[in-house]
């Protein structure tokens, strides 16, 4: 695949309303619940971006700067941040918005590498991805310092082993 794509043509969006079910019984929204959506939220983006059947190869990084609550709206906004051989970043922010008073807190980010799949279910080769503007160039750059650092630590760990 040759053709190049631009991250916001990932661009992908999910808001859900959080009810009884999501959460625990102090009222607060389980963290798994929203790991759950990020993932989704995540998947969606790598298949805009790829057009094909993708699988999660590893959360990277989730962080819960606020608690949620019952009754909240949960917006999750989902872009591919890089694109390598077969595998992508994708960054998530998720926001909480309470629908009586408007107020809205940024509640979790997460960065989730994805991985797309051929019809026998083999990693695919994926578009590149060609950022345009200054935050599409930071995100590109700070995704590729992550992949630095995590082959860094795979190696590392391995050698520790004696692999
Ligand atoms: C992800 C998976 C397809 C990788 O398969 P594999 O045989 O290791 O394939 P490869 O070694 O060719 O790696 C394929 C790509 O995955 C990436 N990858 C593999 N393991 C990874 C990990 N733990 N973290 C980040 N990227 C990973 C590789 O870097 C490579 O990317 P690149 O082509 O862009 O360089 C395979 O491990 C798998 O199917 N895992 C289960 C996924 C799953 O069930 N997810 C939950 C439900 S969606």
């Amino acid at each position: 695949m040759s053709d190049s794509r631009a991250p916001a043509d990932s661009q992908s969006t999910l808001v859900r309303w959080m009810g009884v079910t999501d959460a625990n019984t102090a009222g607060f929204v389980h963290g798994g619940t929203v790991m759950r959506l990020v993932d989704e939220v995540a998947g969606l983006a790598a298949i805009k971006h790829s057009r094909r059947r993708v699988v999660t190869a590893a959360v990277d990084r989730m962080t819960f700067l606020h608690p949620v609550h019952v009754g909240e709206l949960l917006h999750l906004s989902a872009m591919v941040n890089a694109a390598w051989r077969t595998s992508m970043e994708v960054g998530v922010r998720v926001e909480s918005e309470d629908p009586f008073t408007g107020e809205v807190r940024h509640t979790n980010s997460a960065y989730l590498s994805m991985v797309a799949l051929d019809e026998s279910g083999r990693p695919e080769v994926v578009p590149a991805l060609a950022p345009d503007t200054p935050q599409e160039r930071r995100r590109s750059e700070e995704a590729q310092v992550r992949r630095r650092n995590r082959l860094a630590e795979r190696e590392e760990i391995l050698a520790t082993r004696g692999d």
